[in-house]
């Protein structure tokens, strides 16, 4: 990831997407990010930001079920969620490991059940609930 990012308190579902876009300029080939934080905290809707900044066109929706996603846009963004799958066996049979490769971007929501799996670089991106609109997002 480039250096410079600042991470802020966004104020409705479209500051985080524009958050998300700008984060796009600043994303690497190879980059792992860990989301965390708690359910509707905006991880995905930064995620929908991130691609629209990428010039993704297409639909965008949360891997909650599918528990991975792949988008070839300017960059290969692998969108992963980890909440309704914490087994590591499940994860690792999935392919985990391969998808962490220097050619993708992979973000991963709900990395924490998954620790043991993540290289030591990840880049942590903490999402922090503040009030009904009102979501703190920032590097860890
Ligand atoms: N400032 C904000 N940023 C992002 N979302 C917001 C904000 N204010 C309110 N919301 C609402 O919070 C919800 C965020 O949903 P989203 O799916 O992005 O969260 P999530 O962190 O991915 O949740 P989950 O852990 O369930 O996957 C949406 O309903 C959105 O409209
Ligand atoms: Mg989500």
């Amino acid at each position: 990831m480039r250096s410079g990012w600042l991470g802020k308190s966004t104020s409705s579902p479209e500051e985080t997407m524009q958050l998300g876009q700008k984060f796009s300029s600043y994303i690497e080939e190879g980059d792992v990010y860990a989301l965390n934080g708690n359910l509707g905290t905006g991880k995905t809707t930064f995620i929908k930001g991130v691609l629209m900044g990428l010039n993704y066109s297409n639909i965008v929706t949360s891997p909650t079920f599918t528990l991975v996603n792949e988008y070839n846009s300017k960059f290969s963004i692998i969108h992963i969620d980890c909440y309704r799958e914490a087994s590591l066996d499940r994860w690792i049979k999935l392919g985990i490991n391969d998808y962490m490769n220097e050619k993708n971007i992979v973000f991963i929501e709900w990395a924490d059940k998954i620790d043991s799996l993540l290289p030591s670089d990840t880049i942590n991106l903490e999402f922090v609930y503040k009030n009904q609109l009102c979501r703190k997002i920032f590097i860890k």
